[in-house]
């Protein structure tokens, strides 16, 4: 059997990996500045999380949500003071798409409204509601498109407001920074006002954290720069450092009804033990803490290069914007200067290395990347 060919993929097989480094079979370390597409939080093969899930696959590796599981319990308490939201409920799924599903369709549970408004340039994953929701043709099939979802832009509140005022749409999602879409920050006086919009008129409030969340912009959640409660927030990528798992995080306005959700995998064990190490180790190492410290010097020296047109972003979820394309230059980083980054279009690298990048790191990375300028 052969493999659908999908992907478009460099040739370079990685092995294995340590803290912000990545090695090839015969040994070449890359610096990793992509975290495998923002996944790893804590570092590649962190000793406390290696130990965390050898020793939990020793005991107990999955179960049904139909048991007892206090692992569960456990992260939840831990995520709760981790992120400021201690009085919100946890649901665990599998995949930042599964998490953004479950979300739209809690939204529309609760208000019984159908319609959705989402962001131009925004992406929030490849299922039929996350895909309908993202701004991108290309990932849409004609099966999704019975999802009634209204695209705005955001810099057009007067617009978002017009909309929400009709009173049928169930929710707006957003993403915390949108990330596919450039690495683009919203503004935190527009965030605030569209989270007044949406308690006006009883529409839920979605905030996809999936990838600049769980410490990437420097603070737990990147819309914690506007101080706005959502309603629901959606969380993947670094939540299990490489493990598969997501979730959300549920305001105390929902109530929970049998049935209305479920999941085989979601909150399995291995998956809760992945996620809890990773609690513990971003609260005793600070990662939260260098993530802005790291991620501010990086955009401070970015923005000194006369080529970049823009540097953007929060802590280490950086867009370094060119007028020129950056395929070549990208290609020489990567086979030459051996650093692995983002992109996103054809014109901006997207910086997402591991939470624990080291100001070594830093240097280093910005050394190499001046040399391919
Ligand atoms: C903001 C955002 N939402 C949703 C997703 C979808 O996550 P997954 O690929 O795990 O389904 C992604 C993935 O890149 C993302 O960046």
């Amino acid at each position: 059997m052969k493999l659908f060919d999908v992907y478009p993929r460099w040739q370079i097989e990685p092995v294995r990996a340590q803290g912000c480094k990545v090695y090839d079979k015969d040994g070449v370390a890359y610096l990793d500045f992509y975290g495998g597409h923002a996944v790893i939080s804590i570092g590649h093969s962190h000793p406390y999380y290696v130990e965390a899930l050898t020793n939990q696959l020793k005991c107990i590796g999955f179960y049904s949500n139909a048991v007892l599981n206090s692992l569960q319990d456990e992260y939840a308490e831990k995520l709760g003071e981790l992120s400021g939201y201690p009085d919100y409920s946890l649901f665990m799924v599998n995949s930042g798409a599964e998490a953004n599903e479950n979300a739209l369709k809690l939204a529309s549970f609760h208000n019984s409204r159908k319609k959705v408004v989402a962001f131009r340039n925004s992406f929030h994953g490849r299922t039929d509601a996350a895909v309908q929701a993202t701004d991108n043709k290309k990932y849409k099939a004609p099966i999704n498109e019975n999802i009634d979802v209204i695209f705005l832009p955001f810099d057009n509140l007067g617009l978002v407001k017009e909309t929400l005022f009709q009173e049928d749409v169930s929710s707006v999602i957003i993403e915390g920074i949108q990330g596919i879409g450039g690495i683009q920050v919203p503004d935190p006086f527009s965030l605030q006002k569209l989270s007044k919009i949406c308690e006006e008129t009883g529409t839920i409030l979605i905030l996809d954290e999936i990838q600049s969340g769980y410490g990437r912009s420097g603070k737990f959640f990147a819309h914690q720069y506007a101080g706005i409660r959502p309603d629901i927030i959606t969380i993947a990528k670094g939540m299990g450092n490489g493990f598969p798992v997501s979730g959300m995080l549920i305001s105390p306005k929902f109530k929970a009804v049998h049935g209305q959700l479920g999941t085989t995998f979601g909150g399995n064990h291995l998956a809760c033990a992945a996620a809890i190490a990773v609690a513990d180790v971003i609260k005793t190492e600070n990662l939260v803490e260098n993530a802005a410290t790291v991620g501010a010097f990086l955009i401070g020296e970015l923005k000194k290069l006369p080529q970049v047109k823009e540097v953007r972003g929060h802590g280490l979820m950086i867009g370094i914007e060119f007028t020129e394309p950056i395929k070549a230059m990208r290609d020489r980083l990567l086979f030459e200067e051996k650093v692995f980054t983002g992109v996103t279009g054809t014109h901006i690298f997207r910086l997402l290395p591991p939470l624990c990048v080291t100001m070594e790191e830093a240097k280093e990375f910005l050394s190499r990347f001046k040399k391919v300028l």
